[in-house]
């Protein structure tokens, strides 16, 4: 019975993958107003880099993913490998950028003291501003664009400072704080003067996500 019921909805679902439905991802809207993490970053930037950026991964990610399952051509789905890579990590990496960040009047900046995060940050690094400066050092050492992360490694229980190439998803470690340099998330506010950027987007990191974040990943 479970086999007919099985059968009898394969040709309606491959009718919706084909037509691309099952694959359409939408831009999430932003946890706060665009300019709700002035002065430290801009309005015009929060704008830009939300509505037209991130937008744009979206629709060649759904462009991508359609385009693989309306064919039937293994050349041709191992040629859209780089697309689904640029555009699905793009969009990975902003959904989970916009959570990452907080307004200063909501408790951005503030990571929650005595927390499982601290107490990790404080064994892996020395000390929380020894954290922050090595991961701006490394991330502004990114050549090109790229993604600078704090992540946990599952399999050393550390916490690590990697970073990832273009729009690359971290998948050696769980995210627990991302920071996007490329140069539209910040050069129309700091132009090339990246360490300026890197300091002043602590005021903004939303701590409680972090650490929320970590508990999940350490448990
Ligand atoms: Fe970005």
């Amino acid at each position: 019975m479970l086999s007919v019921t099985k059968n009898a909805l394969r040709p309606a679902l491959s009718r919706a993958f084909g037509a691309g439905k099952a694959f359409k991802h939408t831009l999430p809207p932003l946890p706060y107003a665009y300019n709700a993490l002035e002065p430290y970053i801009a309005e015009e930037i929060m704008t830009l880099h939300h509505t037209k950026h991130h937008q744009t991964y979206v629709n060649g990610l759904n462009a991508a993913e359609e385009s693989y399952a309306a064919t039937d051509s293994t050349a041709k789905k191992i040629a859209l490998q780089s697309a689904l890579k640029f555009n699905g990590g793009g969009h990975i990496n902003h959904s989970l950028f916009w959570k990452n960040l907080a307004p200063a009047s909501e408790n951005g900046g503030k990571l929650p003291s005595g927390g499982s995060l601290e107490k990790a940050i404080v064994k892996d690094f020395g000390s929380v501003d020894a954290f922050k400066k090595k991961m701006n050092t490394v991330t502004a050492a990114i050549q090109g664009s790229g993604w600078g992360w704090l992540g946990y490694d599952a399999s050393s229980g550390k916490l690590d400072i990697v970073t990832t190439a273009n729009q690359d998803p971290l998948l050696s470690h769980v995210p627990i704080i991302g920071i996007d340099i490329w140069e539209h998330a910040f050069y129309l506010q700091y132009k090339n003067v990246k360490p300026d950027y890197l300091s002043a987007i602590w005021n903004v990191i939303n701590f409680e996500e972090a650490e929320r974040r970590f508990v999940e990943a350490s448990k």
